[in-house]
Parts: structure tokens; C-alpha cells; sequence
């Protein structure tokens, strides 16, 4: 629900103020009903809203995914080299979203979906980048010291990297599953770090954005967020927020 007056001057109407005239002069009507109280609230995407007898549009109502991202698809709306694309394994969902991020052609995982701009942006602001955990199967297995420094951060060609959380999880098969906590969001880092320490990727796949888990999504597979992970997010993209 949002107030009447509020709802005009974002889509564009006027300013608030010269919102609140217009419907105090009775040049507002909703659902075909004169209407001069500017405080009303209304359901933007219910209602309908005519300005001198002109209809405003209806804004597009916020979709919020979760995908799980399968190898051998790009996160880019066009692809020049006709690639699959992660939009492709949407099905009925009318908005058009996009991803929040990016995660390479070769990554699995978690990756976030929206038609919300303002939180888009938010969420990859550097400022306030929210932690992303990545576990990662890597050629061989480091040793302590090579882990700790991956956490202190690596000199790579882009600067160095910001502390990290890195774990050894297991060392099956003579290979090293690490996960790796970043704030940052640079091109390909998590590959990029692990290639520095001399231990490259062999398999990444995304499991968390901030409160965000991958849980049992298969590869393809996308669920809406809750109302409580929405608000989760939003939280943690408020600008002056430090908890990330
Ligand atoms: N780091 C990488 O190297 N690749 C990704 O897709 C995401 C983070």
C-alpha cells in the first residue's frame, strides 16, 4: 500500500505537493471515483489511478529468484556468441528480471534474479557488497600457510584482495574443497586467488548471497524468496548499514 500522493509524483506526475493539489481539486479519481483526500493509501498494483481522466500506468509488480545457476550458462542478458543464457530456464515468469551479479560461464550456484532495480544496484555497490560464500574444488591440496594467506588477501593484477574466510573442508581424492567467504564481487576472483596461492579452480559453485542459501535447488532449478528473505536482503543493502 503506498499513499496516493506519493505513488503520482513517482510515476511521475508532478511533485508531492503539487500532487496533493491536484487531488484536492478533485482532478484525481481511482478505480473511476473522484477521490480529494491525498493521504488515501492505495494498492499500486490493484488500483487504478486516472489524472485528469488519463490512466497512470500500473507499475510492474518486484519478482525476487533464486537460481541455481548450472555450469555452461552466461549471466549476461545478450550473449554475442549465442551461448545459453540463465534467463533461458525461466519458465511463466512475466517480469524481466535479471541477474544481480555475475557468475562465470564454468560456476555453479547461487544467483539472484530480480526486476528491482534499486536493490540491484544496492546489493552490487561496492560499498556495501554482502558476503558471498563460494566452495571451491582445487588442484591439490594447500597447505596452512597458503589458506591464511588466501584470508590475509593476494596481490592480484587488479590490487590486493580483501580479507577472506577460507576453510578447508576436505581433502578427498588428493584435492583440496575450500570454502571461501569474499565481500568483493571483481571479475573471476575467487579463481583468480586460488590460481595465485597455485591451487586453481577446478569446480566453484556459488552457496550463499548475504542470508541467501543455495540449499536443495538441482542446477536449473529456482525458487521465489520469501517475504523474510526480501526483507532480509533489503536490510542489508540499506545504505550506512555496516553489518556486512
Ligand atoms: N569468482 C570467480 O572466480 N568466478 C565466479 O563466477 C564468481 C566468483
Amino acid at each position: 500500500m503506498e499513499r496516493l500522493h506519493k505513488f503520482m509524483a513517482r510515476a511521475g506526475v508532478a511533485s508531492r505537493r503539487q500532487c496533493e493539489e491536484l487531488i484536492a481539486r478533485g482532478r484525481v479519481k481511482i478505480n473511476g471515483r473522484v477521490v480529494t483526500t491525498p493521504g488515501l493509501k492505495i494498492d499500486p498494483l490493484k488500483d487504478r489511478v486516472e489524472v485528469d481522466g488519463r490512466p497512470l500506468a500500473r507499475p510492474e509488480k518486484k519478482v525476487y529468484l533464486l537460481l541455481n545457476k548450472p555450469a555452461g550458462y552466461v549471466t549476461t542478458v545478450k550473449d554475442p556468441r549465442g551461448r545459453a543464457k540463465v534467463t533461458d530456464l525461466l519458465r511463466g515468469i512475466k517480469q524481466r528480471v535479471y541477474p544481480v551479479g555475475r557468475l562465470d560461464y564454468d560456476t555453479e550456484g547461487l544467483l539472484l534474479l530480480t526486476n528491482d532495480g534499486d536493490l540491484a544496484y544496492a546489493l552490487t555497490h561496492p560499498r556495501h557488497e554482502v558476503p558471498k560464500t563460494y566452495l571451491a574444488r582445487v588442484k591439490g591440496v594447500p597447505a596452512p600457510e597458503k589458506l591464511k594467506a588466501l584470508a590475509r588477501g593476494v596481490p592480484l593484477e587488479d590490487g590486493p584482495t580483501a580479507p577472506a574466510r577460507v576453510r578447508l573442508v576436505s581433502d578427498k581424492g588428493g584435492n583440496g574443497l575450500l570454502e571461501i567467504t569474499i565481500h568483493e564481487g571483481r571479475n573471476r576472483q575467487v579463481r583468480r586467488m586460488c590460481e595465485h596461492i597455485g591451487h586453481p579452480v577446478l569446480a566453484l559453485r556459488r552457496v550463499r548471497i548475504g542470508p541467501l542459501e543455495l540449499g536443495g535447488l538441482k542446477p536449473g532449478q529456482y525458487r521465489h524468496l520469501t517475504f523474510r528473505e526480501i526483507a532480509r536482503l533489503k536490510k542489508m543493502a540499506r545504505p550506512g548499514d555496516t553489518q556486512n
